[in-house]
């Protein structure tokens, strides 16, 4: 059945035509002041997003402090958000202005990833942030909220445009969507500006309640107004994935089931769950990663070229790969998936608890904290090339990587020199030290026929000595501009969590695997090398 929208509320008390008239004279006043605009001082870039409000909710969450805010800051430092700009930060706790500001103020120091904070940048901020307590339960928030961003499209210039930004526990993304709809800040009509919804990960925590919260957004924003995040997509090294597949013509003609004999894409983290003890007993490794970071990557690699870089054409590309992708049975679970847990051990030197005794985790709990998978996709271009995925928390390092092995020379004529049949494998280093390696056999200098494999390497912060920006500048760019070319969309969201949804339902079915069983700091549990070595293959060592 498809959603059926809200009805349309009594249209709000200003029209459009009286909205844009008393934020024109107040955008006249911004652009008049240099302080205010820094097109003034002719800093702008050439893509900055409209005059807008973002409304930050959860604004005093982990996430917002340790990713969102500072992401703004550092749009706003480097003038990529229009001077015309509110950030409007809303959560439960009572704050003044002042007090919400001084607190950021310190995370954005501890988590900016450029220091020192530069003042002069800082102070025009924080004139544009203004905190709203709300109470995500009752109506009277909302009209409050309502209300004041009317009055700062007046006071600041933002033209009607607002940004909903829920950084919030999942649980409570329908109430906010509902009351948002309610008061109708959902409503672009009649040219009253632009209005949009980011909504974070995790969405659903499986196929049916990913498809009842798509159906609940649905009823309030249309599909176009909503932004889904998985942060992985925009991660410097992921984007360029696709100009390295689609803006080359070397490597199109050898990716496919010709030439790739498997492809391993690893996430691998060295941090175990931290303070998030609660949240990933409820998630584990499959909803954590696997069902969007990890396959995201998968379609990435797998897609098809799409027409253009316009957001379907892109995300409809990787729906094909997502839906070609073979649902797990019963028997695929028990025996191309593994899960595995970590006990006590020792990870970068430092001695590091088993997850049963990490805080706010069961002493008994079954959650895997490592999962890995071998899984196919059924079209022409990978028919019979498996896709071995991996994540895991207290594995040795940090480390995401794409690796395309490709197949064996069809008569190996150095067989007896070499030490490495399988010779060429590309790898793509998502991060930390993000860069491309081919491997290639080469011959060892002298005078006998030594070959040996060597790596040819590109590195990124050599290449071009700049930092790359973090995803969630990235990400929340994109948003402000309305290009959603790197959000997942909801058949996306869907199709994923019908590839996950069996696995976790299969593992509920069956007796878990005796937990904990890989040590923190290695490689998983054995089975997961059991998976590849059952095909005659082995994870690469990173
Ligand atoms: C998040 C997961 O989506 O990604 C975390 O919830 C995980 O558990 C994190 O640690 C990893 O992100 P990154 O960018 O550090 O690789």
């Amino acid at each position: 059945m498809s959603p059926t929208r809200a009805p349309v509320p009594p249209v709000p008390a200003r029209t459009a035509r009286q909205l844009r008239e008393a934020t024109s004279s107040a955008r006249r006043r911004h652009r008049a002041d240099p302080d205010l605009n820094p097109l003034r001082k002719g800093l702008r870039l050439e893509r900055v997003p409209d005059p807008c409000c973002f409304v930050l909710f959860g604004a005093t969450g982990d996430l917002a402090h340790r990713k969102v805010i500072p992401a703004i800051y550092q749009l706003w430092r480097t003038n990529l958000l229009p001077a015309e700009f509110s950030l409007v930060a809303v959560a439960r706790r009572p704050y003044t202005d002042e007090a919400f500001v001084a607190e950021i103020r310190a995370s954005v120091e501890a988590n900016s990833r450029v220091r020192p904070i530069d003042e002069g940048a800082w102070a025009e901020l924080a004139k544009r942030i203004t905190y709203q307590q709300l109470d995500f339960g009752g109506d009277a928030g909302f009209d409050r909220l309502s209300e004041r961003l009317d009055a700062l499209d007046e006071e600041r210039g933002t033209a009607g445009n607002r940004l909903f930004y829920l950084a919030t526990q999942p649980s409570q993304v329908t109430e906010i969507v509902h009351q948002l709809g309610r008061v109708g800040l959902d409503h672009e009509l009649r040219g009253a500006g632009w209005r949009r919804v980011v909504i974070e990960k995790p969405f659903g925590r499986d196929y049916e309640s990913a498809r009842r919260l798509n159906h609940e957004v649905a009823k309030v924003f249309r599909e176009s107004q909503v932004y889904r995040i998985d942060h992985y997509l925009g991660k410097e090294t992921v984007r360029n994935l696709l100009v390295f597949r689609f803006g080359n013509g070397i490597f199109e003609p050898v990716w496919n089931r010709s030439y790739v004999d498997h492809v391993q894409i690893t996430v691998a983290e060295s941090l175990g769950v931290e303070s998030r003890g609660a949240f990933y007993e409820e998630t584990g490794a499959s909803r954590d990663i696997l069902q969007n970071h990890l396959l995201q990557l998968m379609t990435l690699v797998a897609m098809e070229p799409p027409s253009s870089f316009h957001a379907d054409a892109l995300r409809d590309q990787k729906l094909q790969v997502l839906r070609a992708i073979t649902t797990p049975d019963t028997e695929h679970v028990r025996h191309d998936v593994v899960r595995g847990q970590y006990g006590p051990g020792w990870v970068e030197g430092a001695a590091a608890a088993g997850y049963r005794e990490e805080p706010e985790v069961d002493p008994e709990s079954e959650t895997e904290t490592y999962v890995a998978g071998r899984f196919t996709i059924d079209d022409w271009r990978w028919s019979g090339v498996p896709f071995y995925l991996r994540a895991g928390k207290r594995l040795p390092k940090r480390a995401t990587e794409i690796a395309i092995q490709f197949k064996e020379v069809p008569l190996p004529l150095f067989r007896e020199s070499t030490g490495d049949p399988a010779a060429n494998v590309l790898a793509m280093r998502i991060q930390p030290d993000e860069g491309i390696m081919l491997r290639f056999a080469a011959k060892v200098p002298g005078l006998g026929l030594d070959v040996r494999t060597v790596n040819m390497d590109f590195d990124y912060g050599t290449s071009f000595a700049v930092d790359s920006p973090d995803a969630y500048e990235t990400l929340i760019l994109d948003a402000l501009l309305g290009d959603a070319s790197l959000f997942t969309r909801a058949d996306e969201v869907e199709a994923a969590w019908a590839v996950v949804t069996p696995i976790i339902e299969g593992w509920a079915a069956m007796p878990a695997p005796r937990f904990p069983n890989y040590a923190a700091g290695a490689w998983g549990p054995e089975a997961a090398d059991e998976l590849l070595e059952r095909d005659g293959r082995r994870w690469r060592r990173i």
